[in-house]
Parts: structure tokens; sequence; C-alpha cells
């Protein structure tokens, strides 16, 4: 397996803000534990089993916020597996919220680092991945904190099926440019975009996401659909 070359920082800041609710409480404690992926070796997870039943496919949503596009694509997809990291314990007893509010079953979780969630997977088994307006960490010097580099597309090539879809969705003009050129450098992906109409109108399958809405960014929303070859 491929050992990252540049030296690993600490993408996000803190992993909890104020106190959660007795109830997202409860449910970090009850529900949480039940739905948590277990640490694995490298590449010893093979993520198909975690989930019961036979499943149309496995598909990954990388710091997942709130979950609202998580919770979304789980109700509109019962029959495909989910799995979710996000290190913010905020976030994380939002979507727990949703999964117990809406009785979604086939929703996996990691609370944490979804670095090491990635390196965790077997070889080729992810069907689908998501990286929807991720920390664009804007100034120059901090992009090296950014979670889409060279070293972690390499990680998504070996864990991603052949043919698997990854979307990356950005407001970030720069993170837009660097993580298109960073994906096709691999060699890996394909990019079959064609006119500005295919990254600027958001994909007929999306669901809107929190970040998203707030447009704190440079540029329009911008979402890169590219394929594993
Ligand atoms: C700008 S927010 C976007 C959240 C959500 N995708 C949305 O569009 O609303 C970026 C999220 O990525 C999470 N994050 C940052 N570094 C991460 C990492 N290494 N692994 C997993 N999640 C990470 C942050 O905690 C934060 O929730």
């Amino acid at each position: 397996m491929t050992e990252p070359s540049e030296p690993r920082h600490r993408l996000y800041g803190r992993a909890a803000g104020k106190p959660l609710s007795k109830r997202q409480q409860g449910l970090v404690d009850d529900l949480l534990p039940k739905l948590a992926i277990p640490e694995t070796g490298k590449g010893e997870l093979f993520p198909a089993v975690l989930f019961g039943a036979a499943t149309k496919g496995v598909w990954l949503e990388i710091g997942f916020g709130g979950g609202e596009h998580l919770a979304g694509q789980a109700q509109l997809h019962r029959d495909t597996a989910f799995i979710g990291a996000e290190p913010f314990v905020d976030g994380v007893a939002k979507l727990l919220t949703a999964i117990d509010e809406n009785g979604i079953s086939n929703v996996r979780l990691r609370r944490g680092d979804a670095r090491d969630l990635v390196a965790s997977f077997s070889d080729a088994s992810i069907d689908r991945a998501f990286i929807l307006f991720p920390d664009p960490w804007p100034k120059t010097r901090h992009r090296k904190r950014r979670l889409v580099q060279p070293a972690f597309v390499t990680e998504l090539a070996r864990i991603l099926k052949p043919g698997a879809k990854l979307r990356f969705a950005t407001d970030w003009a720069d993170y837009a440019n660097r993580a298109l050129a960073d994906v096709l450098r691999d060699g890996r992906f394909t990019w079959d975009a064609e006119r500005a109409d295919d990254w600027r109108i958001p994909p007929a399958d999306h669901v809107t996401t929190r970040y998203q809405e707030k447009r704190l960014g440079d540029c329009e929303p911008v979402f890169l659909d590219f394929v594993r070859a």
C-alpha cells in the first residue's frame, strides 16, 4: 500500500463545540457505539461485511459535517450501504439524530479522521465516494492542510472499485483547480465534463449541504464528478 509522501497535518480544528443536548448526548453514548466502524489494521477492513443484509454497494462520505447529504442519500438509496467519517462530535450527533428520527438502518460511522478510515479499507472495496465542501484552507501557507492532496488521491484510487464515482465539490476556485489537477495527475480517474454547466450545475442526484448553503467561498459551487478507471 502506498504511504503518504507528505507529512501528516491535523486537518481540522476542535472536535467538539458547545455541549450537546441531553438527547444528542444519549445518541452519542448509546447509538454511536452500535454504528461505529471498528478500528482495524491498514487495508484489513472489508466494508461490505459491516452491513448484514446484501447491499447494492458501499458509498462513503468524507467530512459529512451535519450529515444532511449522508442522511438524505441514505434515505433515497435504502438498499445501499453508507459509511461516513467526521471528527466533529456536533456533526456526528446531528447525523445520529437524523438516523434515529428517520429509522435509517443503512449507515455506519467513524467519528474521527477519514484518512485513518480510508487507510483501513481493503483495495477496491468502495463503490462511490463524496467529498463535499471540505475545509478550504484558503491561505497559501495552510494549503497543505487540505484533505485533497496527491497522497490522499492515491488512497482514494486504491479503495475505489473500477467504475466507482468520486464527487468533489467546493466553492473555492483554487481548491477546485488544484483538486482537479491532483486527481487527474493520479492517472486512474477520468473526468468527462465538456462544458461549464457540467461542473457549475449541481448534479441531479446531489443533496444540498449546510456549508454549500452558507456560500462562504470565492466562487459559485463547483461539482467535479470523476470515475475511477
Ligand atoms: C466545511 S465542512 C463541510 C461539511 C459538509 N460536507 C457540508 O458540505 O456541509 C468540512 C468538514 O470536514 C470535516 N473534516 C475536516 N478534516 C477531516 C478529516 N480529516 N476527516 C474527516 N472529516 C474531516 C470537518 O470537521 C467539517 O465538518
